[in-house]
């Protein structure tokens, strides 16, 4: 039986990774910051076949509540043979380029809050000597785009320390995924008007998720032909990169 722990429990994509993991009995803990709807989703994992379901109260921004909240999971799920690292925000980028503190508060949540859990959980997994850390990222992070930089730049910082912390973990026996989603058809992305074609399902990327959990893969992109588009951006020069609205 599998104990898990999600962080950011009430996103649409780490709903779907819950309900693939209740079906087959596992322990969940979420954590989020709507403590009501985090209840509701404790209720349904039940029904769906969860062993166990507890809720924690988290919120980002308070990063000195997290030693506490995460010891009080570790110990109560004994072990953390996952860990799935999904809260995050997509703000407004035009109204950051002209407000420090919208830009700072994107950075704090997507990069800076990300990064302080890491550290807290990494330790408590190496002292475990097993499991895997599982952190979604996104393909926004692969290069800097003038319509979302700022996201992208957080999210970009979220890769590479995951890749540092994916070596350093590797001898100690814990495994770290990252994951790049493309377009997600979530409550972020609600409104804003993106390609149809592009647009992915939750389900569709919790089940990537969930795959590469078992198959303990080092990054993923989801759906799978993101790699593709992603490995084309990346290469454009940056002489006609800049020239660019992408
Ligand atoms: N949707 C996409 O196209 C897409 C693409 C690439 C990567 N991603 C990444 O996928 C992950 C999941 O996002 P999603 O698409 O499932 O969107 P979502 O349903 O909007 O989930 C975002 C989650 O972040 C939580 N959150 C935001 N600010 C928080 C804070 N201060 N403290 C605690 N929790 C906070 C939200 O909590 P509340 O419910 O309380 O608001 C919600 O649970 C995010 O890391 C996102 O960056 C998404």
């Amino acid at each position: 039986m599998l104990n898990i722990l999600i962080i950011g429990a009430t996103s649409a994509i780490a709903g779907e990774v819950a309900k693939r993991f209740a079906a087959e009995g596992a322990r969940l803990y979420l954590l989020g910051r709507n403590t009501e709807r985090l209840g509701r989703i404790a209720a349904d994992l039940r029904i769906r076949g969860a062993e166990s379901v507890q809720t924690t109260g988290f919120d980002a921004k308070d990063i000195e509540s997290y030693e506490q909240i995460l010891e009080k999971a570790h110990a109560s799920l004994e072990r953390f043979d996952v860990v799935l690292v999904a809260h995050g925000t997509l703000g407004d980028q035009k109204k950051c380029e002209t407000s420090v503190e919208k830009t700072l508060h994107e950075i704090q949540i997507n990069a800076v809050s990300t990064i302080a859990m890491l550290t807290i959980i990494a330790n408590m997994m190496v002292k475990q000597k097993c499991g895997t850390l599982a952190i979604i990222s996104s393909v926004a992070g692969d290069r800097g785009r003038p319509s979302n930089y700022v996201y992208g730049s957080a999210k970009a910082a979220v890769t590479t320390f995951c890749e540092g912390l994916r070596g350093r973990l590797f001898k100690s026996g814990v495994h770290v995924l990252t994951i790049k989603p493309g377009m997600v058809d979530t409550p972020m992305t609600e409104g804003m008007e993106l390609p149809p074609m592009l647009m992915a399902k939750p389900e569709q990327v919790a089940r990537d998720i969930v795959c590469a959990i078992r198959k303990k893969s080092d990054i993923i992109y989801t759906p799978w032909y993101w790699r593709y588009v992603m490995s084309g951006i990346v290469h454009i020069p940056e002489k006609f990169f800049k020239k660019m609205s992408l």
